[in-house]
């Protein structure tokens, strides 16, 4: 396993990245956020744990949801930093949100802490080892806790070449170009100016075995896309109808 790629903290990756729409408004720039909500559920009284919280939006949700304790944990001292800025705004009037700057890759559960939400936001797609994390995530949570990411789709995952082509004989339509689904493994990738940007590609069917065979039973299932009728209106997301972008999943800890 190579060491983890940590690309939060090149400065010139990062100025690029606070410019996107979901780092300027938050969860509101987030549109499968609604959906993951609504798996996550009410977090009032809750110990929420956010795994790849980058600038802290999901922990100030939950902290402003009346959660008990907030915790987030991110590869980035950038992010981290940015996450503690924001909650300074808000400082000694709400609890704090405890964020450490931890790689998730050899991230354990800590002795005598359990968590009743486990939440992880587009970061699982960044690391090698899914299966070790899932079982320190089950360890972690109390029974009847859940477990709710996002990851990047596998179907946007998987090509050596991820891009819309034209469509043959129909210029007006465009062809995502989907190959390599089977092998799982690296990709790397061109984004917001940053070449080699790594990522790990999975089959579906991998994600869902790996969650199963931990001992998760499953609880939603989402590969999110804009509704046909908001299209118009979600700028920037026209796309997404011709091939899912988000993987959305939420399991449980049986009781
Ligand atoms: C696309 S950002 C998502 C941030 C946040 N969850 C959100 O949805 O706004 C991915 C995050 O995963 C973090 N990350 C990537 N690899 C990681 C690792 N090995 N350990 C911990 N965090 C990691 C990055 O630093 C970054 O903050």
């Amino acid at each position: 396993m190579e060491p983890s790629q940590n690309i939060y903290d090149d400065p010139a990756f990062f100025t690029n990245y606070v410019q996107l729409p979901r780092q300027q408004k938050g969860l509101l720039g987030a549109p499968e956020w609604p959906a993951l909500r609504a798996m996550l559920g009410s977090v009032q009284g809750k110990d929420v744990l956010d795994l790849g919280c980058g600038m802290g939006w999901v922990c100030r949700w939950a902290r402003d949801e009346s959660a008990k304790m907030v915790k987030g944990v991110d590869l980035s001292e950038t992010m981290i930093a940015k996450a503690r800025e924001f909650d300074a705004a808000t400082e000694g009037r709400v609890a704090a949100i405890d964020y450490v700057v931890q790689d998730l890759e050899t991230w354990m559960v800590e002795p005598e802490q359990e968590w009743d939400v486990v939440f992880s936001s587009l970061t699982l797609h960044y690391l090698y080892d899914l299966r070790r994390l899932a079982q320190e995530i089950y360890s972690s949570l109390r029974s009847g806790g859940r477990f709710v990411f996002s990851v990047e789709h596998p179907i946007y995952t998987a090509p050596k070449n991820p891009a819309f082509v034209p469509t043959p004989g129909s210029p007006d339509s465009k062809t995502w170009q989907l190959n390599a689904y089977a092998e799982e493994g690296v990709r790397l990738t061109s984004w917001l100016g940053a070449k080699g940007v790594r990522k790990y590609h999975r089959t579906m069917e991998t994600y869902l075995s790996v969650l199963l065979e931990t001992g998760f039973v499953l609880r939603g299932f989402r590969e999110w896309m804009p509704e046909a009728e908001s299209v118009g209106g979600a700028k920037g997301w026209v796309g997404e109808r011709d091939r899912p972008m988000f993987l959305l999943v939420g399991v449980e800890k049986a009781a």
